[in-house]
């Protein structure tokens, strides 16, 4: 084993929690530092699927001592502590751009400026920072990657982009690593910030770094009463409170949607890998699943017959399609996702019998909307 002791901040979460426990199971010595925030944390307490064998520190990644007490004698370093919601970025936007970009400088600054164990570091990076994905149009056989809708043509209820020459209706294609950011919303500006920054001062300090832009993450422990989480959790919440999925738009755009366990193979993989230093990688499951399947998958599954509400109405910055293309990670270090949507959606629902469930999401949505953001 190259590595031993292994820090991810933002371990309590979704996806570092999973990554505790995938990382404990596979022999490696975990520290947590978490600020658990009460958005995610109510009880501001650490949740109790917390691995009892990982180290847990209470801090924030912009206290620059918290950090220097979580980096002691850490080989390698997941930094994954950051706000997380496309929406809610529009209008906290100081408290995005202070706890993903300056948590993110401040880590960097002490690896450059101070002594240190640190050999490797892995940021969560996302696929928001795309923008729409790359498509292809099937009269003039053009590949394009278009700008972000707009909204004219919502009203005459064109929601898929067009091509840019022929204005015909464009099809998704897969999206790899080389198609451009657009960086639509303060969350997207953050995470490739995050991204950039990582990369820069792993490169001048030779310490290799990866970049991993996660598609949709989802599975069990990503809470069921935050209604700025991903829309898996969102409707799952709504259909156990007896309420119905909202849909925005028609409901046809799509996402890839990645499992959890899935995601912290990639994780272990491009942290062993030498092959992974210095890329970036796209982490998605290659397939797309439009917001209609994600809505009727959850309504079958708790067996109920609410029905979907199409709203036709747009959440500013939503991009229409995007999916990874996932060759780069076969390629480099062998892995391949094997967690269909339907098989990881009957593990979430599992999980989510015994789980409270506090739907929020009307007045999420309301906020947005006093804001004209949807
Ligand atoms: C999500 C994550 C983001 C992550 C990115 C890539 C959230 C809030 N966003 O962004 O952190 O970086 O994936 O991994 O977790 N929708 C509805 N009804 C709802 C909620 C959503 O129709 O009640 C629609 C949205 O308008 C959108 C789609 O579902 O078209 C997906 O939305 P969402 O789950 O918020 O994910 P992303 O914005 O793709």
């Amino acid at each position: 084993m190259k590595y031993k002791h292994v820090l991810i901040t933002g371990g309590a979460g979704f996806i570092g929690s999973h990554l505790t426990d995938h990382l404990i199971e596979n022999g490696y010595k975990v520290r947590i530092l978490d600020n658990l925030n009460p958005q995610i944390h109510p009880s501001g307490k650490p949740p109790v699927y917390l691995n009892k064998k990982a180290e847990f520190i209470k801090g924030n990644v912009i206290n620059r001592d918290d950090l220097v007490k979580a980096l002691e004698k850490i080989d390698v370093v997941f930094h994954l502590a950051a706000a997380v919601g496309v929406g809610q970025s529009m209008y906290q936007i100081e408290h995005y751009v202070r706890d993903n970009c300056l948590g993110t400088a401040i880590l960097l600054d002490i690896l450059a400026n101070e002594r240190h164990t640190v050999k490797k570091m892995l940021v969560a990076a996302s696929m928001s920072s795309f923008g729409e994905g790359m498509y292809n149009c099937p009269k003039c056989g053009s590949v394009q990657q278009p700008d972000l809708r707009n909204g004219a043509d919502f009203k005459k209820g064109i929601w898929e982009p067009l091509c840019l020459l022929c204005k015909m209706q464009l099809t998704p294609i897969p999206t790899d690593e080389t198609a451009r950011l657009q960086s639509p919303s303060v969350y997207a500006i953050t995470k490739r910030t995050q991204e950039e920054l990582l990369i820069s001062i792993g490169k001048a300090y030779r310490i290799p770094a990866v970049s991993l832009r996660f598609f949709n993450a989802f599975g069990s422990r990503q809470s069921l009463s935050n209604p700025y989480n991903g829309v898996a959790a969102i409707f799952l919440s709504r259909v156990k409170n007896g309420k119905n999925p909202i849909l925005n738009e028609d409901g046809l755009q799509t996402r890839d949607f990645v499992h959890i366990k899935d995601l912290v193979k990639v994780c272990q993989l491009t942290m062993e890998s030498d092959s992974a230093n210095n890329e970036i990688f796209n982490v998605g499951s290659g397939k797309p699943t439009t917001i209609r399947e994600v809505a009727k998958t959850v309504l079958d599954l708790c067996k109920s017959r609410e029905k979907l509400e199409i709203t036709g109405k747009f959440r500013t910055f939503d991009v229409r399609h995007c999916f990874a293309d996932v060759t780069k990670l076969k390629r480099l270090v062998g892995w391949m996702p094997s967690i269909s949507f339907k098989q990881g959606m009957n593990d979430v629902f599992e999980w989510s019998k015994n789980e409270t469930a506090t739907d929020k999401v009307d007045d999420a949505m309301k906020e947005l909307e006093t804001r004209g953001l949807r």
